[in-house]
């Protein structure tokens, strides 16, 4: 029996180790953690239930049948964050540069049928090689099954993907299909086709970070909605991001406890400027509307026009989309209508209730957007909005304008209440541009063109640059104080708790990708 006993302890001894001391020594030379320390620091103490420490890989070539590891490079298995269960994996890089294996796939996957089964999030943290060389095509094989089951699990269970190392080729599009992505700046990387093929193709020359480092996608392309200094900060932005969503999509978000008191916020009725060309910082409205230090911010250096994040109200969780006034005016262009439009879909696949901060000039003109598609994109949005069945609160703070109007979860497109504050102006464009059209020709004939216009200007201004023409007709419920802002959206969201709705049956909609 002792005998017994002592082969299990060595076999897991032996687990534990990876790939063997020295190659964890080169893994923290490179300011890294290892698999296993990661899922320390995630899951809470004590609560990791490994599955499958014992797999190795079936592979027989190129002399890997000499070389096996137990666990083949990924481990795997269910704990908890702050008493919530979440399945996870964690790709060992000590073990063949933590690369997939036909036998690592089938980890990977077995933790996710059984989080869809349960309805708990998937936590994927990944440091990898690739497919694994030596395996050819049953390395690509398990590749599709992961992105078969990512694709599944969509919109079922919550999916993150945190980057802590390498991850390259297609080995991108299981991350890219999850729900939140997580990189560690210097230390990770990702993209479709490395440096050295980059210089082959295009000759471009380029280091890996600047090709696909944290700061390459939280900037440039929006792959990645965090970028953290280190893995302790990555590991810590992963269990904050968890607390705002609920275990699948059948279930709600955690309530915080929260006791009202003076809800009301003066501030709020001097943050819109006299001059109403002059920016503002919309995360001065969110902050004091929402529950102190409640905000994280999602894709905070992306598309910086649109601010998108989760925070809490009455302890309860929210999705904020806001338009940004202090960056290119809050302007709609296509980074910011496909940065909100992921965020909207997030929000409305798992029950996370939407608020809308509306101070936008339009959509942003030009060949550039257009000839990018921003009609395509910018409907992305609209889309989002329209689809949504969530609690969708809006408060137009100033500019309500054009197209951009509707988009932003407009009362005509689902929006369940509409505030607008005394400083909103909703009409079709701003006043200037508006008066040249329709009163072109009275502008042309008169004396002193400037003048004439101008005074156009003040009328159109007079008629339309104020929330009560939309009030008269019911599309802004309420014209309420800002400084009241808070204690309205704490009773609306209330009130919306059990909000149901069934849209007419279908497969799926065709949402224009
Ligand atoms: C097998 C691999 C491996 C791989 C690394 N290793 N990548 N083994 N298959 N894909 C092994 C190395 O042999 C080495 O083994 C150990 O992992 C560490 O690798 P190093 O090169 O020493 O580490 P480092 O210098 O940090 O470089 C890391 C790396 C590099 C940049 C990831 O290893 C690399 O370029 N690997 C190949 C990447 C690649 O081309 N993968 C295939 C991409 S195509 P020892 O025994 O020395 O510890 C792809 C298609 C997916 O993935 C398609 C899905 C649809």
């Amino acid at each position: 029996m002792n005998q017994k006993i002592q082969e299990l302890e060595n076999k897991i001894a032996e687990a534990h180790l990876g790939g063997g001391e020295k190659r964890i020594e080169s893994q923290h030379k490179k300011g890294k953690l290892t698999a296993r320390e990661r899922l320390h620091f995630l899951l809470d103490e004590g609560s990791f239930e490994e599955i499958g420490m014992l797999v190795t890989h079936r592979s027989h070539e190129f002399g890997l049948q000499r070389e096996k590891y137990s666990g083949d490079g990924v481990v795997t298995g269910y704990g908890t964050v702050n008493g919530r269960l979440v399945y996870v994996f964690s790709q060992d890089f000590t073990v063949f540069g933590g690369s997939l294996s036909e036998t690592h796939a089938e980890k990977i996957c077995k933790v996710m049928d059984l989080a869809v089964k349960n309805g708990a999030p998937v936590i994927g943290l990944n440091d990898s090689g690739g497919a694994r060389i030596q395996e050819g095509v049953v390395s690509l094989g398990g590749y599709a099954d992961i992105f078969y089951k990512n694709t599944i699990a969509s919109g079922v269970v919550p999916q993150l993907s945190a980057i802590m190392g390498p991850c390259a080729g297609g080995a991108v599009y299981s991350p890219a299909i999850t729900d939140f992505i997580l990189m560690v700046e210097n230390t990770s990387y990702m993209f479709v086709t490395g440096p050295n093929v980059v210089k082959t193709v295009t000759h471009e020359e380029v280091t890996s970070e600047e090709l696909g480092g944290a700061s390459t996608h939280s900037v440039k392309s929006g792959v990645t909605h965090f970028s953290c200094v280190n893995e302790i900060e990555c590991i810590t932005h992963i269990k904050k991001l968890l607390s705002y969503m609920p275990q699948n999509c059948e279930d709600n978000a955690p309530v915080y406890p929260y006791e009202m008191s003076d809800e009301s916020r003066p501030a709020l009725n001097k943050v819109i400027p006299d001059n109403p060309n002059q920016p503002y910082d919309i995360r001065e409205v969110i902050q004091e509307v929402i529950d102190e230090n409640s905000f994280l911010e999602v894709h905070k250096n992306f598309a910086e026009n649109i601010v998108v994040g989760f925070a809490r109200i009455a302890g309860r969780s929210i999705g904020i989309v806001a338009n940004q006034p202090a960056f290119l005016a809050g302007v709609l262009d296509i980074n910011a209508s496909t940065k909100a439009a992921r965020f909207v879909r997030f929000c409305d696949s798992f029950n996370v209730p939407l608020l809308v901060f509306e101070d936008v000039p339009g959509f942003l003109p030009g060949t550039d957007q257009e000839w990018n598609g921003i009609i395509t994109n910018g409907a992305k949005l609209l889309y989002a909005f329209c689809e949504a069945t969530v609690p969708r609160i809006t408060v137009i703070t100033r500019k309500a304008y054009g197209g951009a109007y509707d988009v932003m979860n407009s009362k005509h497109i689902g929006a369940d209440m509409n505030y607008a504050w005394p400083t909103a102006e909703i009409a079709v464009m701003g006043a200037r541009g508006a008066a040249e059209i329709i009163f072109k020709k009275e502008i042309s004939e008169a004396e002193n063109k400037e003048a004439k216009w101008k005074e156009k200007e003040e009328e159109y201004i007079a008629h339309f640059a104020n929330p009560y023409r939309a009030a008269e007709r019911g599309f802004v419920d309420e014209v309420i104080l800002p400084s009241e802002t808070r204690k309205k959206l704490i009773r609306s969201f209330a009130m919306l708790e059990n909000k149901a709705v069934n849209l007419p049956r279908k497969k799926h909609g065709n949402i224009p990708l």
